[in-house]
């Protein structure tokens, strides 16, 4: 696309919405930190905000930047959302991702037991096992496709064993997760003939989830739907939309994000050799390197926030009722908080990314995908010698073509077989 005035709104709209951004969303990225660092862009309805320090103090502001009514404000947008998107409202109406303190801190604390570093440890040796045997199954064959053959299956595993749903139901969840993105993120903006299928993706989730708790409430187990369905804070249950839409968020939030950080981080490495090489030379960089993948292409690029009540931001004013994208894919590339932003290092100092959000909506699952990341990245180079993007396939980054969920649909990958 040819160089694009940033400051006219048509043409800005015009280039957020072109297959190109998908593909690379950095150049452009980088033009509106520096041009318009927070932009109105009329298709998506909302304030674009690019700078890495704006969208650290607005997400750390929850007061004026509100997770809550975000989603229900974009529903609400769509033609005859009462008939037609009930249960959808209904979900993102409650739960935990979208509230604010101190409300959101009564149900974050429900689940957040179960994600602390030490329980998080103990699942090491289930995630081994399951990228040893992934392994295992391509290992003659020299090839393997990421995605379906790892990245997909096991954080898609791993959350189903923590929370309790059937691992046989994965593919089930997989489709309800693509369809409720489709409809909010595909585009930038909520798509009106995605919204039947995200409704109803939404049913079929809820009738799948209730008789699992009505069991665990007969037979509680060591699982997160028991939790959920018998825990009572300060006396008080949770009502029934909150349990549902707590689960829904588990698997929403558990898998496809760690599918795009376990391939784009790869799809990263393999693109960068000689960072390949370092990594097999010093596998005490894998924790370091994981964070310059999350940096590098962050997979989830933009947070949703609600304005409470009117701010001047960089001489812009943001109404009461507004909606804001924070880029966080954008802040990761700032050159005020990350030097020389766009080259791949695993060997970085520390680095202040926001991949995983920041203050108190902090990804409460960041240090389980961290160690499934860990995991499958040292595996994948120990026991993969020549590891390589497949020489036969196309090497365009086969990405779902979706601005907020950056997953790879495919990654192809070659390798060294052992010797017959
Ligand atoms: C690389 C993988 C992941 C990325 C990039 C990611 C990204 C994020 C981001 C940016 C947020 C903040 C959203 C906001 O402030 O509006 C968030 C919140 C959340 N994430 Fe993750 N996530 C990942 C993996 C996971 C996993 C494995 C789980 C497991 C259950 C999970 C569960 C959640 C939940 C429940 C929230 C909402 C927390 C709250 O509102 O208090 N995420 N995630």
């Amino acid at each position: 696309m040819s160089r694009v005035d940033v400051t006219d709104p048509d043409a800005l709209a015009a280039a957020l919405t072109d297959r190109s951004f998908v593909a690379d969303p950095y150049p452009l990225l980088a033009r509106l930190r520096t041009e318009a660092p927070i932009a109105w862009i009329e298709p998506w309805g909302c304030w674009l905000m690019t700078r890495g320090d704006d969208i650290e103090t607005t997400v750390r502001d929850t007061r004026r930047f509100s997770s809550a009514d975000r989603v229900t404000q974009v529903i609400e947008r769509m033609p005859a959302w009462q008939e037609r998107l009930f249960a959808l409202h209904e979900n993102f109406a409650v739960g935990m991702a979208q509230r604010d303190p101190p409300d959101h801190t009564r149900v974050r604390g429900l689940v957040s037991a179960a994600f602390t570093p030490r329980r998080v440890e103990a699942l090491r040796p289930r995630i081994e096992e399951l990228v040893d045997a992934a392994i295992e199954r391509v290992l003659p064959t020299g090839r393997m496709e990421l995605i379906d053959d790892l990245a997909h299956p096991l954080p898609a595993t791993v959350i189903a064993e923590l929370a309790g749903f059937p691992v046989e139901d994965r593919e089930r969840f997989r489709d309800w997760t693509t369809r409720i993105n489709a409809f909010f993120f595909a585009s930038g903006v909520a798509v009106p003939e995605a919204g039947d299928s995200a409704n109803a993706a939404i049913e079929e989730a809820r009738a799948w989830i209730r008789p699992q708790l009505e069991a665990r409430r007969a037979a509680p187990r060591d699982d997160l739907l028991s939790a959920l369905a018998t825990v009572e804070i300060d006396g008080e249950r949770l009502t029934e939309a909150e349990v549902l839409s707590t689960a829904i968020t588990l698997f929403l939030g558990g898998h496809d994000t760690t599918t795009g950080l376990i391939g784009n981080g790869m799809s990263a490495l393999v693109r960068h050799p000689d960072q390949l090489t370092l990594l097999r030379e010093r596998p005490e960089l894998v924790a370091p390197a994981v964070e310059e993948m999350l940096r590098y292409d962050a997979p989830f690029q933009m947070n949703l926030r609600y304005v409470t009540e009117e701010v001047e931001l960089r001489g812009r004013t943001l109404h009461r009722g507004d909606l804001v994208r924070q880029a966080l894919g954008s802040a990761n590339r700032d050159p005020e908080r990350h030097p020389d932003p766009d080259a791949f290092r695993i060997d970085r100092p520390a680095s202040r990314h926001l991949a995983f959000g920041l203050g108190p909506h902090f990804c409460l699952g960041a240090a389980l995908a961290r160690l499934q990341a860990q995991v499958a990245v040292e595996r994948l180079i120990q026991r993969l010698p020549g590891l390589r993007l497949d020489p036969d396939a196309d090497p365009t980054p086969d990405l779902r073509g979706d601005v907020t969920n950056r997953v790879l649909r495919s990654l192809r990958l070659a390798f060294d077989p052992p010797a017959a």
